[in-house]
């Protein structure tokens, strides 16, 4: 990478590999003001009574262990010097229910709760936690989605209000607001980044 910039492989789901990363990071810069928990992947998309339960532990282990193993390691950084904030990756899927999206359901709800959590107990220490709630961002995540057949865009865009995909920017956009003093007396709190999605409860299509 170019000059200020450092990139570091770390694997979120394994404790070694964030302790060991976090450690390097310390001594390569010896701080850190912003952590974005993006790290992610998808559900299998299997019917339930399907559900593979090492696809489904997967998924926690990435979603939801990753953005404890992260916060915990980095939060002992930000503690070290003035405090920092934290921003998780939720999604609409950890606040209602998508059929066939258990395990990915759970764990974005779960990253909600942990943001609530996190952001009450570590408050007095300076650091602040808060979450993203995004809807269908086009990304190759979800493009990935859409070429397996796994989702149908074209009835995902008429059930969001607002008619079309996030683009990353708006998520990052977000996430940066969240991020920054802006944001300053901010925490717990999850900022839905959906379209309207989530505030849709109309019978049809929204758009
Ligand atoms: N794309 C969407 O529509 C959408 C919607 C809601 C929430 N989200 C969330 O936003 C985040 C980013 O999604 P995206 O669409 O950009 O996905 P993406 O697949 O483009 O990016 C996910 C990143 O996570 C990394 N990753 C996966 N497993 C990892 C691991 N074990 N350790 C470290 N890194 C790992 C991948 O290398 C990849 O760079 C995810 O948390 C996702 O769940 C995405």
């Amino acid at each position: 990478m170019g000059q200020c910039h450092i990139a570091l492989r770390i694997d979120v789901s394994l404790e070694k590999s964030v302790v060991d990363g976090v450690e390097k990071l310390k001594k390569l810069i010896g701080k850190c003001d912003v952590l974005v928990n993006n790290a992610g992947i998808a559900d299998t998309m299997q019917p339930s009574l399907k559900q593979n339960m090492g696809d489904f532990q997967k998924i926690l282990d990435i979603n939801l262990n990753g953005t404890f193993l992260m916060s915990r390691e980095i939060a002992k950084l930000m503690i070290e010097n003035t405090g920092g904030a934290i921003v998780n990756l939720s999604s609409i899927a950890g606040l209602g229910g998508l059929p066939r999206r258990n395990a990915y359901g759970s764990a974005k709800a779960a990253v909600i709760a942990l943001t609530r959590s996190l952001g009450c107990e570590w408050a007095s220490l300076g650091i602040r936690v808060n979450a993203v709630a995004p809807g269908y961002v086009d990304t190759p995540l979800i493009q990935k989605l859409a070429d397996k057949n796994r989702i149908d865009l074209g009835k995902i865009k008429r059930r969001i209000p607002m008619g079309q995909l996030a683009k990353p920017n708006d998520i990052a956009e977000a996430i940066f607001f969240l991020a920054s003093s802006s944001a300053q007396y901010i925490t717990g709190t999850v900022l839905s980044v959906d379209g309207g999605w989530t505030a849709f409860s109309d019978f049809g299509d929204a758009s």
